[in-house]
């Protein structure tokens, strides 16, 4: 068996055990797979004694993808633009850093969602760390214009500042967002996850539009029904979790699980 882990704090909530473990079955590939809860202050080490001995690959969620970025000897192009790490491999005995997010997300949108980026109006809630990985892939897909809004408009201003050269991006305050018909609404903030509420004016949610959580279950079910109640379109994040998982799996074994039977079977048990 080749050993896999999730790495986090808290861990015990995490999906991606079941998740990889369903892949594992699917595909026969001989993987474990299993949650490590790693004490805060301590990534550097416990990484390295998780690849020391013997472990092949790793996911890393909160609040460690900043010290996993840090940790890698080598990273991905995609991991630099993020500047943060989700994934880590064993590679030639080195460890090598890589970022999943932004790719689960755009196949989520676009293969289960049916949502089309290409000469789309995207509005981007957030400029945190969960909205910096997402924006280089978004606008790969060449949308009409990315407008980033954040509560501090200075953070979105300063994100829209560093892709600027990758497409048309611009960051404004929450309360600043213009009428500007948006297709695609995707909130990146950290309300979902933290139960807080996210100040948006009416137009933000253009009944019609998609609207997009990047956090998933119960956290994310305020915004989901806010957007639904606009006249939205509306999901939440649990199938970028199932696609950058994939991601990670064809990335570790070389073979691109199906996701659909996967994300199928956790919403069920999640209704
Ligand atoms: P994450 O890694 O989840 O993105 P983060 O880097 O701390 O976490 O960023 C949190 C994001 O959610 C920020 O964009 C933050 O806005 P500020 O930059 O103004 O802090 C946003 N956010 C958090 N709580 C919020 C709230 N109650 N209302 C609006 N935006 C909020």
């Amino acid at each position: 068996m080749d050993r896999y882990a999730v790495m986090g704090n808290p861990i015990s909530h995490s999906l991606s055990p079941t998740i990889q473990a369903a892949f594992a079955r699917a595909t026969r590939e001989p993987i474990e797979y299993t949650a490590l809860l790693v004490p805060l202050g301590t990534f550097a080490q416990s990484a390295r004694r998780f690849f020391d001995e013997g472990g092949r690959g790793a996911n890393v969620t909160l609040p460690f993808k900043l010290d996993a970025f840090d940790l890698a000897a080598t990273r991905t192009e995609r991991a630099i633009v993020a500047g943060a790490a989700n994934f880590l491999a064993a590679r030639n005995g080195a460890i090598e850093a890589d970022n999943t997010d932004g790719a689960g997300l755009v196949t989520d949108l676009t293969r289960n969602h049916g949502v089309r980026l290409e000469g789309a109006r995207i509005l981007v809630l957030g400029a945190g760390g969960a909205a910096r990985g997402i924006i280089a892939p978004l606008l790969a897909r060449k949308p009409a214009c990315l407008v980033i809004a954040n509560r501090t408009a200075a953070r979105a201003l300063e994100l829209a500042a560093r892709f600027r050269d990758r497409g048309p991006v611009e960051g404004v305050a929450l309360d600043a967002i213009a009428r500007d018909g948006y297709d695609v609404v995707l909130n990146a903030t950290s309300t979902s996850t933290h139960g807080e509420s996210l100040p948006l004016p009416a137009h933000a949610l253009p009944s019609g539009a998609f609207a997009y959580d990047l956090a998933y279950g119960a956290g994310a079910r305020a915004f989901v029904e806010r957007a639904k109640a606009a006249g939205m379109k509306a999901a939440d994040g649990l199938g970028m979790l199932v696609e950058q998982a994939a991601e990670s799996f064809e990335l570790w074994r070389g073979v691109r699980p199906q996701t659909g039977p996967v994300l199928a079977e956790l919403r069920a048990r999640m209704a």
